[in-house]
Order: C-alpha cells, then sequence, then structure tokens
C-alpha cells in the first residue's frame, strides 16, 4: 500500500519531540512497520491513498527539537505505564527510540536563553538542515507538536512561530499539529506565501471537534434549531497543564468554537471550557451539551462524552499528515493545504468546515496525487 515513488528517506522534525503526542507518533511508527500493530486511524493507510506515492511508513526518519531532556525511550515507559502505550512495546522498539533519541536537539527559548529572536531561527534552521543532511534524507517537514502558547500579542514572535521560520529556512513543509500561532504571525505570512513551499495547520482535530464538524451539519441539514452549545473538557498530561494557562486554553476554545459557527452559520449561545485534571494523564473526557428545537418549538437536548487517549487519537493523524506535506512537496504543490483541513480544528486556506465536505476535499487531492503518480511525478 505504502508505494513511494523513490527509495528516498524522508525526515520528520517534530518540535516538542519528547512530548506525549511526539513520542507515541515515533513509537507508533516503529511498531506498525515491525507489524506489531495495525495502522488503526492512519487515513493515509486505506484504499483512498493507494498508489498516490506516499512516502513508505518505513522510510521515515524523526528528529526534532525540545526544552526538556527526558531519554525517550524513558518517556515511552511513563507512557506504558499510563496505559496510552502497550506494554511491552518500548522494549520492542528500542533501537528506533534511541535512534530518533540522537536527533533530537535543545530547543528554546529556556529560561536565561541569552539568544535573540534572530539567533533562536538560525540555531533551529541550522539543525534542521544538518539532520537532512547527515541522514541524507530527500526532504524533510517539520511538525509542530509542543505545549500550546498563548495567542501572541505585539510584534514579538512566539517560540512556535521561530520554529516555523526556521522551517521554511530550511526549505520544508511546515505542519501546525498545535493551535499556537506558528506562520499565522503576520511577519511570516508574507514570508510563508513566497516560501514556494506547502504548509497545513492548526490544531489537529481528533476528539470533541471531530464531533461537531459531524454534529453541526446534522442540525444544519435536518433544519433543527440549536439554541446552545455548551462543553466541557477534562484531561491531565502535559497538554492539560498547559492548558490551565487561561490564555492557552483560550487559543484552544476558538479553535473548538469557530466549526459551530461555520457549519451552523452562526455561533450558537454557550462556551468551551478545559479542566486540567492531572490525575486523568492522557485520557480526556469531552462532554458536549447541545439543546435544540424541533417541530412546533419542541425544545430538546442532545448530550455526548468522549472518553478516548489523546495522544493516541494524535499520533496517526500526524503520520498522515508528515506523509502528506512531503509528498505534497515532491509534487511541487504550495501555499496552504487547504485539501487537508479535514484534519483540523482550524484549517488554513479556504475550505469547507463540515467533516463529510472536508473528506471529499481530501479525496480530491488523493486523486490528484494518484494522477501525477502515474506520470511518474
Ligand atoms: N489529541 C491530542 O493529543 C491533540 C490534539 C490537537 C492538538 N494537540 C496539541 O499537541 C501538542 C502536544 O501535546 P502533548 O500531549 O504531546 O503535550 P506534552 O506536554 O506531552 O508535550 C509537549 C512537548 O513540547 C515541549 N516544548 C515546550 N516548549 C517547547 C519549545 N519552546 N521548544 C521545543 N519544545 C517545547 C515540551 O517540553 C514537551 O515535551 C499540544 O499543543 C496539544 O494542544 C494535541
Amino acid at each position: 500500500m505504502s508505494a513511494s515513488l523513490s527509495d528516498s528517506r524522508v525526515g520528520v522534525w517534530l518540535i516538542g519531540a519528547r512530548g506525549s503526542v511526539a513520542t507515541t507518533v515515533i513509537a507508533g511508527c516503529a511498531a506498525v512497520t515491525a507489524g506489531l500493530h495495525a495502522p488503526t486511524g492512519m487515513v493515509t493507510e486505506t484504499d483512498l491513498f493507494a498508489d498516490c506515492g506516499l512516502p513508505a511508513l518505513s522510510s521515515l526518519v524523526f528528529g526534532g527539537h525540545d526544552t526538556v531532556g527526558c531519554p525517550l525511550p524513558k518517556r515511552a515507559e511513563t507512557l506504558v505505564a499510563g496505559g496510552v502505550l502497550p506494554h511491552g512495546l518500548p522494549s520492542a522498539i528500542a533501537a528506533e527510540l534511541e535512534a530518533a533519541d540522537e536527533e533530537i536537539r535543545p530547543g528554546g527559548p529556556v529560561p536565561g536563553d541569552t539568544r535573540d529572536q534572530a539567533d533562536l531561527v538560525d540555531a533551529f534552521a541550522t539543525d534542521i538542515r544538518d539532520f537532512v543532511r547527515r541522514r541524507g534524507l530527500t526532504r524533510a517537514v517539520v511538525v509542530n507538536v509542543a505545549s500550546t502558547e498563548p495567542a501572541a500579542v505585539g510584534t514579538d514572535q512566539p517560540p512556535s512561530s521561530l520554529y516555523a521560520a526556521a522551517a521554511l529556512r530550511a526549505g520544508c513543509p511546515y505542519v501546525n499539529f498545535t493551535p499556537s500561532t506558528g506562520l499565522h504571525h503576520p511577519a511570516l505570512v508574507a514570508l510563508a506565501e513566497s516560501s514556494g513551499l506547502p504548509y497545513a495547520g492548526r490544531d489537529g482535530k481528533t476528539g470533541q471537534t471531530l464531533l461537531r464538524s459531524v454534529l453541526g451539519p446534522m442540525f444544519a441539514q435536518r433544519a433543527l434549531a440549536v439554541r446552545a452549545w455548551s462543553g466541557t473538557n477534562l484531561l491531565g498530561g502535559g497538554d492539560g497543564a498547559a492548558l490551565a494557562d487561561p490564555a492557552a486554553a483560550a487559543a484552544k476554545s476558538a479553535g473548538k468554537e469557530r466549526v459551530l459557527a461555520d457549519t451552523l452559520g452562526a455561533a450558537p449561545e454557550g462556551e468551551t471550557h478545559i479542566d486540567d485534571v492531572p490525575s486523568l494523564g492522557d485520557w480526556k473526557t469531552a462532554w458536549d451539551h447541545i439543546a435544540f428545537d424541533g417541530f412546533l418549538g419542541t425544545r430538546m437536548i442532545l448530550q455526548t462524552t468522549w472518553q478516548g487517549c489523546d495522544s493516541a487519537l494524535a499520533a496517526p493523524l500526524v503520520l498522515d499528515l508528515a506523509r502528506l506535506a512531503t509528498r505534497a512537496h515532491e509534487a511541487g504543490l504550495t501555499g496552504p493545504l487547504s485539501e487537508l483541513g479535514f484534519y483540523f480544528k482550524d484549517p488554513m486556506g479556504e475550505g469547507p468546515s463540515a467533516l463529510g465536505e472536508q473528506y471529499a476535499a481530501l479525496a480530491g487531492l488523493a486523486g490528484h496525487l494518484r494522477g501525477l503518480a502515474g506520470e511518474g511525478r
């Protein structure tokens, strides 16, 4: 299924490379490649993407930046203890974890950092270029899976934007899996447009918002009047701790609410809250309460409860996006990859917000890539 146009090796440079999502991506790729687990949740492993020239999972080489030093094998064991990764997996794929660990470089800024913003972009871009050269890679994609930042204020670029600028500088496609600013900073918009690189984001759509992008269109298509849509998320882990900061949580909630405004035609009454509950670890409970009117004004309620393991939901999507962005780069596609809106809460570029229409757009991209692969491109 994973036929590549060439036997070349492709880099996946993860910002936040020692986090839960990144560790699950690296461990998951090794486990699927070794045939230890099925690629459940990977859309790029379905028939939709047959013969599209995507890089094989076995061709992906991982590296990245992080500001903490916890070795990946240790991080993977922590995820086993938390029930995220299966028992025995870290020892079965020890070589792959070690290899990725050796390719992780110190990120920034760290407390007391004396480097200015230009120095940091230089250092990050050099690390990425060195990775590509050292490992003999045909190309590499930079994927942001670092802790969520508060929305940027003023002209200073937040770390996510410095990494995004470094990706452009290194000539790499860029994917922002988080709600952080990344390429959305005013200083980078024109630079991204003129870079000739493909990019996508932002904020992976893995749980509550995935459900909203299905249910919102359902209410609209059945002409049912949604009066209020309220939601609460309980989660722990590093993401829960980062989102305990109200400014970071606001960045996340904005994406969750946007899909409702887009699919219902107007933002309904109600808010979305995110609570840090450390003892839940990576396991999230998302509850939605939807008040709507039926025929003759009859009042009704739909409630949904989503209980998911965040990193297990996110990792297959990150692998999909890494393969799609590198294939898009190889195929010469540039600018925002709006066909990847299927994967995001707050998609870049023009595109639909309903999941069904987003899947159709993704299928259109698959058809285009298949056509190019048929021509040997
Ligand atoms: N279902 C999901 O899991 C899901 C869905 C959508 C988005 N996300 C986003 O993915 C991101 C990662 O989530 P996680 O659960 O892995 O979090 P995590 O806390 O486990 O990992 C984040 C990592 O980023 C690192 N980091 C922080 N600042 C950095 C910097 N300046 N440079 C380099 N690295 C830095 C941290 O040290 C940590 O290792 C979050 O922003 C989250 O909102 C996750």
